[in-house]
Formats: structure tokens, C-alpha cells, sequence
């Protein structure tokens, strides 16, 4: 559920009766923040954890969420305190109903939060070799990297490969580079940037190649890559159209820049002993000189500026396309341009590719091609995150997201049993339904109906999925 923190909240955690039950604040090895605690009138410790990002989640169980209005409380109000960068109040934060279970803390932050050292008897804080699990500081604009749980080691060579680019990346490519708005609903996010940041300083990366069925979030995850490795982004879509000549560019004539100095110099003399004005007929001259050139195409442009490309719908691209991009996915990363040479990718440069399975106008990868890539599965949200998502994509409420999201299990569950096709399971149709019903345009249950069989072609098909409807949105 969201809420908000607001300053009274931390307030009340800071008065005189609260601040002494707070005991001790740490940073877990897993990237959130703990706070251990002695709730009212009790002398038995509990732990509240807070994992940072752009909407903190809460690991909470607390009277206060169990009211007929669920309200934050003091126990949040602290743990907020040490909330990396001090995010000003009022925050929201997504609550997450359940009391976290302890890990090791790396680090005792209560010193710069309370002034003076943690008393730690349910969370137990790791030392000597151990602090090498240390989370690097955060600076305020780095901070909501901390959301994807990065393992340290990956984060270090990340935030090194984010300093290298603040550093030159000028406006316009800053622009570029995407918001991370993906979603993990696994480990699939810190495998993919673990490859992208292979070997030290990131030199033997590796392209991900995220798998996944239609709008499970493969192209946003390949932005929030992009964004995670402050990269800006240039995108490529497969399909019989796209050719090498589209990728790499060609030669072309384009206006050469003034005439030659004797030419010049000659029709001037001429003119002049012709009594003509020399100027009209050379300002012609200059206008139509013109060239031989090389207009780059977007990946050659892409990987000469060391930029990130996303090749979406990559089983679509045909050969031609793919041995292109052989030489880039190999250690050398380099690409031939015939008639301009052999480009060496500069050691920002990075490829992701996304791809479903199984589609029209897909086939299956080339061996050889496919084993260049770390292959990396993107499935559907799971029920939370996904009425999570939709509150956040729409901004409905949350009682119709988590309906919509239940229907989409049950959805889900009929497609494994055969009874239908994939074509329903639509994350993008469960925002028209939000969208939809927000709007005024029928009830959940006939919005449903409309948006998720109105592009069936089986009756069969419409009647079982019209049925999950009618018994997951009674109203
Ligand atoms: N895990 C997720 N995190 C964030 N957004 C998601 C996630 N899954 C789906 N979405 C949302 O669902 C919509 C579809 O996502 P996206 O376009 O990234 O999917 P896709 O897998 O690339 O789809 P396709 O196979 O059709 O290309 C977007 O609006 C996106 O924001
Ligand atoms: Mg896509």
C-alpha cells in the first residue's frame, strides 16, 4: 500500500518518549536500510527496513496499517532518517506488510543519524573482512541506484563507469540518456548489468540479450540498463527494411565549402576584363560545389560516440544486419564500414538486445549470433508488483489495480493450461482497462470485456476469457 511520511512522523520518532527506543540504524548486506527498534509499552525489539529508491519500499507490520485507514507512524517517520540524500518530506513510500527478517548489517549508521553507536541484539553487525561488503556512499544524485540491489562489487565498477561519463558527456547526449523505470521482478536486472561491467573497469563486457513474452518490460529494462550506465540511448528496430546501408551509412555528395582559390582568383581576372561584377557568379559557384561525403548511419554514429544501442525485436533483423554486429559483440568490439574503415568501439560503447519468442515475422537466432550475447529472461511481474505498477502507469486506485492484476494470474494460468492464447496476457491492455474505467467509459467489468476479447477471433476463446472476467471483477 502507499503512503505518505510526513514531517510529523519523524517528529514524534525524535521526542523524548520515541527517540531513546530507537536503538540502532544499519545498513544491510543487501542494499536496504534497518532500523531496530522497541515498539510502545513492550521491551521486545523489532526491525522496521526501508529499501531506497525512487519510492522507498517499507518492510513493516504495525498496528497503525491495520486500521480501517492505514496511516504511517512514528516507527517509519525514523527509519526515513536514513533515507540516503534526505529526501525532504512529505515521501511515499510503498509498505510492504510484513516484519523483515534480519541480515548481517555492514555498516552502523545510528553514529550520524543519533550521535553515538547502534545497540544491535536482533540485527548482528559484521566486521574485519566483512566490511569489504561495505555499500559505497551514495551521493545524493547516484542514490536511487541503491532500488536494484546491486551486489557491491557490480556497483563499485558501475558508479566508476557513471564518474567517467559525467565527465563527458555533453547536454545534448545527457538528454539522451533514459529514466530507469523497470521494475526487477528477479535477479534478471543484476545479471544483465553484471555483464555489462564484465572484467575491470567494465573492458570484457557483454551484450544481454533480454528474452521475454510481449510487454514483460524488455524495453524499459534495456532503458533503465542505459540509465543505470548513464549512457545515452540510440534504438534499432529489427525488420526486413533495416539494412547495412541504414546502420553504417553511405557515401553521398554534399556541398563542398568554397571554391578553390585559383578558380576563384580566374573568373575574377575574367570578369574583370569583361567589365562584369565578379561577385553573383562566384557566390553561384560556391553554392553549387559540391562533394563526395560519408553520412554516417545510427550505429556507426552510436558506437564512434561510445553510446549505448538497443537492438529491439533483434530476431527480426536479417543476416546482413547480424554479421554487422558480430565484430561489435566479439572482445575486439570493432565494426567494418566498408569504404570507411574499421571503427574500434571506445570503451563506453554498449549493446542490448530484446526479443520474444516465437512472434510473427520472428526467427529463431543464428548459433553463432545468439552465443555472443548473455541471454537473460524478463517474465511478467508477479500480482504485487504488477497492481504496483498499474497504480503507477495510470494512476487509478489501488483496489482496481490489484483486481486487474489478479485477473491477470488467472489469465496467466489459462494460457499454461492451453485454454487459450498468449494474445490476452497484455500488461499495455490492463492500463486501458484502468485508463478506461477512470474515464468513465463502462463498469471494470464491461471495460474488461471490451479491451481484452474485442481483438479475439475465437468464439471459444472469448467465452472462456469473458467467464475469468465475470468471476475475477464481480462488482
Ligand atoms: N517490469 C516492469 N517494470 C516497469 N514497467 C513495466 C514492467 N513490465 C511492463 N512494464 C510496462 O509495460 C509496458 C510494456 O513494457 P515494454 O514495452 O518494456 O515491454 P516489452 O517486453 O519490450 O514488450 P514487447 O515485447 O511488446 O516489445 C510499458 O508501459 C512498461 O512501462
Ligand atoms: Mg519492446
Amino acid at each position: 500500500m502507499f503512503l505518505k511520511i510526513h514531517p510529523g512522523n519523524v517528529k514524534n520518532a525524535l521526542s523524548d518518549e520515541h527517540k531513546p527506543r530507537l536503538r540502532g540504524f544499519g545498513l544491510g548486506r543487501d542494499g536496504k536500510v534497518y532500523l531496530e527498534y522497541l515498539p510502545d509499552n513492550t521491551d521486545k525489539r523489532r526491525i522496521i527496513a526501508v529499501l531506497p529508491g525512487s519510492t522507498p519500499v517499507i518492510y513493516h507490520e504495525c498496528m497503525s496499517l491495520s486500521k480501517e485507514k492505514p496511516h504511517s507512524c512514528w516507527h517509519m517517520g525514523a527509519v526515513s532518517l536514513a533515507l540516503p540524500g534526505n529526501p525532504p518530506l512529505p515521501i511515499t513510500v510503498n509498505v510492504e506488510r510484513c516484519q523483515p527478517a534480519p541480515v548481517p548489517i555492514v555498516k552502523d549508521l545510528t553514529e550520524s543519524i543519533l550521535g553515538r553507536p547502534g545497540d544491535f541484539e536482533l540485527l548482528e553487525l559484521i566486521e574485519g573482512d566483512a566490511l569489504a561488503y561495505v555499500m559505497p556512499e551514495l551521493s545524493p544524485e547516484d542514490a536511487w541506484l541503491a532500488r536494484y540491489n546491486l551486489p557491491v562489487r557490480i556497483l563499485r565498477k558501475v558508479l566508476e563507469f557513471r564518474e567517467r561519463q559525467k565527465q563527458v558527456l555533453s547536454e545534448e547526449q545527457s538528454a539522451r540518456v533514459p529514466e530507469a523505470r523497470y521494475i526487477p521482478s528477479g535477479g534478471e536486472f543484476v545479471s544483465a548489468v553484471a555483464a555489462l561491467v564484465y572484467g575491470p573497469g567494465g573492458s570484457a563486457w557483454e551484450a544481454p540479450l533480454l528474452i521475454g513474452p510481449k510487454g514483460s518490460g524488455k524495453s524499459t529494462m534495456a532503458e533503465a540498463l542505459a540509465a543505470v550506465m548513464m549512457l545515452p540511448v540510440n534504438k534499432i528496430f529489427g525488420g526486413i527494411d533495416l539494412n547495412a546501408e541504414a546502420l553504417l551509412g553511405s557515401r553521398t555528395l554534399v556541398p563542398s565549402e568554397g571554391i578553390d582559390i585559383v578558380t576563384e582568383a580566374r573568373l575574377r581576372s575574367a570578369c574583370r576584363a569583361a567589365g562584369m561584377d565578379a561577385e553573383p557568379l562566384v557566390q553561384k559557384l560556391r553554392g553549387s560545389q559540391m562533394r563526395v561525403g560519408f553520412e554516417p548511419g545510427i550505429l556507426l554514429q552510436a558506437v564512434e560516440r561510445g553510446e549505448m544501442v538497443i537492438v529491439d525485436e533483434i530476431n527480426m533483423l536479417i543476416p546482413e544486419v547480424t554479421s554487422l554486429l558480430h565484430g561489435l559483440l566479439d572482445w575486439q568490439k570493432t565494426l567494418p564500414v566498408p569504404g570507411y574503415g574499421v571503427v574500434k568501439a571506445p570503451p563506453s560503447f554498449r549493446l542490448v538486445g530484446c526479443m520474444n519468442y516465437g512472434y510473427a515475422g520472428t526467427k529463431p537466432l543464428n548459433e553463432a549470433f545468439q552465443d555472443r550475447f548473455r541471454p537473460v529472461q524478463v517474465p511478467h511481474l508477479g500480482a504485487e508488483q504488477l497492481a504496483w505498477l498499474i497504480v503507477r502507469e495510470t494512476g487509478c486506485k489501488e483496489s482496481v489495480s490489484r483486481k486487474l492484476a489478479d485477473l491477470f494470474s488467472e489469465l496467466a494460468k489459462g494460457v499454461a493450461n492451453g485454454d487459450y492464447s498468449e494474445r490476452v496476457l497484455s500488461v499495455r491492455s490492463l492500463f486501458r482497462i484502468a485508463r478506461e474505467e477512470m474515464d468513465g467509459c463502462g463498469t471494470l467489468k464491461t471495460v474488461a470485456v471490451s479491451v481484452l476479447t474485442e481483438g479475439l477471433g475465437d468464439k471459444f476463446e472469448i467465452d472462456q476469457v469473458t467467464d475469468i472476467i465475470e468471476a475475477c471483477l464481480r462488482d
